[in-house]
């Protein structure tokens, strides 16, 4: 299989994680002696097929540099935005120094820490060999699905029939993800995934099954949850 002549990796870390009601924002909450930025960005830049990764970090953002891989020779940092999708952005800008208009970026969120090495490879490879416009880890929805109104009161079962939870990493070619993305928002629609905006354009990624444990710690109960996950992993020979 042809390999792409560079793959890059954007890892938005810029949010504040309201919803893990923490001190402090949630990538930098600590799971076995390490934040959970410090884990993403330990596969990430441990990953050979990476030539470099470019981390979105808040403005002023007081623990970034105090993080030990904050200084990794793959790294570069940005400052991120207000939004996901601007933090995704401005790193895209910082790659365009360094990267071709055709080369591939992975865009992964910082609070997946669980993400297997293996899944990226397998991203990488399927999207490649289909000759797909992009692609993105997502998995099949298993339960049955039910919308609710304001009151969570059933107001009817949805169909599941090609419903995925759409994961990270999200995997485009450079310029046409900035463009999708420049668009959406010249539009004020603020996507919250990569895909979305590539969507808008009609360019419609490929689908590739990844493992539930590549997990968005996003509630205080998920901590313990990537803790097993993590645990569980460095047992996998
Ligand atoms: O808030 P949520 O969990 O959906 O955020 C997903 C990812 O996007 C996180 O890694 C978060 O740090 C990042 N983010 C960002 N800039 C923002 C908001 C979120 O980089 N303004």
């Amino acid at each position: 299989m042809p390999e792409p002549v560079n793959i890059w990796a954007v890892i938005p870390a810029a949010g504040i994680g309201s919803r893990m009601e923490a001190e402090i924002p949630k990538q930098y909450l600590k799971i076995q002696h390490k934040c959970i930025l410090e884990h993403t960005l330990e596969r990430f830049c441990h990953y050979s097929r990476f030539s470099g990764v470019v981390v979105a970090v808040a403005e002023d953002d007081p623990y970034w540099p105090t993080l030990s891989v904050s200084s990794h020779e793959k790294l570069m940092q940005c400052t991120g935005g207000e939004q996901r999708c601007h933090s995704v952005l401005n790193g895209l800008r910082c790659l365009e120094a360094v990267a071709a208009k055709d080369d591939w970026v992975l865009v992964h969120d910082a609070a997946r820490p669980c993400v297997r090495i293996e899944d990226i490879d397998i991203l990488i490879d399927s999207v490649v060999s289909a000759g797909a416009v992009g692609g993105l880890l997502a998995v099949p929805v298993r339960d049955t699905m039910k919308r609710g109104d304001n009151a969570n009161i059933v107001t009817t079962t949805v169909d599941r029939t090609g419903l995925w939870h759409a994961l990270t990493p999200q995997m485009f070619r450079l310029s046409e993800l900035m463009e999708a993305i420049d668009a959406a928002l010249q539009q004020e629609l603020f996507v919250t995934d990569e895909a979305q905006a590539m969507e808008q354009r009609k360019m419609l990624p490929l689908l590739v099954e990844g493992h539930p444990d590549n997990i968005k710690i996003t509630h205080p109960r998920d901590l313990s949850l990537a803790e097993l996950f993590l645990a569980l992993q460095e047992k996998i020979p």
